[in-house]
């Protein structure tokens, strides 16, 4: 098991289907936690059931909000003095054909699942930079690898395709400051998001566990040294919404 006890990380979405997975490995492997997420009272249930309770931090955010976010990081430093590992985790999902795109899901999508993996990544830098050390995790998507982004869900996926482009980027330059940077590129998984999607559930059977994506990133924290996974994809080929991922082929408009 990867041994954490030293390292302090911030985690958004932590009430979800995949950021629980995330929370419970994180703290097994002895890490002082931030738990980020709008439902306090779910990360609070979560927190009373972890081994290192004492050493988790519950924090009610909207990751929309940047007074919210900076509220993260400030109390991130008061608690535990740095800030290691950041894993960005918070999403919402919204899958319709584009012209009938609820007006409001644009901004939802935009502000969850994109600035606030960008904003909250500009606001711990800094910090990481003092220590000479950080590691940034971002939870992407599987989608990321279709071309062109799958129908009904293109605002959701051109937004992952650009954080993966972000995320890149970002490594590029804090390379040199000896900050990390991952991205994980989960196919479908068993989460309330997937959850309320209409087609992929067709045999919920053969949807993966959270725990298969929190493999992936206790892989990528593992790495040591100047070893950085820039990015890893766990693509589940048997359920109906990754199998275009390869080979890919939509079909034809609709007359
Ligand atoms: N499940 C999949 O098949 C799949 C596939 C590819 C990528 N992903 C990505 O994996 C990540 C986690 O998804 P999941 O499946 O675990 O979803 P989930 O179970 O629905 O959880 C979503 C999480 O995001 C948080 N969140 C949403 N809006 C927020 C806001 N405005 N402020 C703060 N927190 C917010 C939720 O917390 P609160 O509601 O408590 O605020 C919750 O913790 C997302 O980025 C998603 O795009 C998932």
């Amino acid at each position: 098991m990867v041994d954490l006890k030293s390292k302090v990380c911030i985690v958004t979405g932590a009430s979800g289907g995949i950021g629980q997975s995330m929370v419970k490995r994180l703290s097994e492997a002895g890490a002082s936690l931030v738990l980020a997420a709008r439902r306090q009272q779910v990360l609070e249930e979560l927190k009373a059931n972890m081994p290192n309770k004492e050493q988790i931090l519950c924090l009610k955010c909207d990751v929309t909000k940047k007074d919210d976010l900076e509220n993260v990081v400030n109390e991130t430093i008061n608690k535990f003095g740095k800030i290691d590992i950041l894993i960005n985790g918070a999403g919402v999902s919204s899958q319709h054909p584009f012209w009938q795109q609820p007006l409001e899901d644009i901004e939802k999508v935009m502000y969850t699942n994109y600035y606030s993996y960008v904003m909250l990544a500009r606001l711990v830098v800094n910090q990481m930079k003092e220590q000479g050390s950080g590691h940034i995790v971002n939870i992407t998507s599987g989608s990321v690898m279709v071309d062109p982004p799958p129908r009904n869900f293109i605002v959701y996926t051109s937004l992952k395709v650009a954080l993966r482009a972000f995320a890149k980027g970002l490594f590029w330059e804090m390379r040199d400051f000896g900050i990390k940077v991952t991205s994980i590129f989960p196919g479908v998984t068993r989460t309330p998001l997937t959850g309320k999607l209409k087609d992929v559930s067709v045999d919920s059977n053969l949807l993966m566990e959270p725990d298969a994506i929190t493999d992936t990133v206790m892989f990528a924290l593992s790495q040591t040294g100047n070893v950085n996974p820039l990015e890893l994809a766990v693509i589940n080929q048997q359920t109906p919404w990754t199998k275009p991922v390869i080979p890919f082929k939509q079909a034809h408009p609709v007359k």
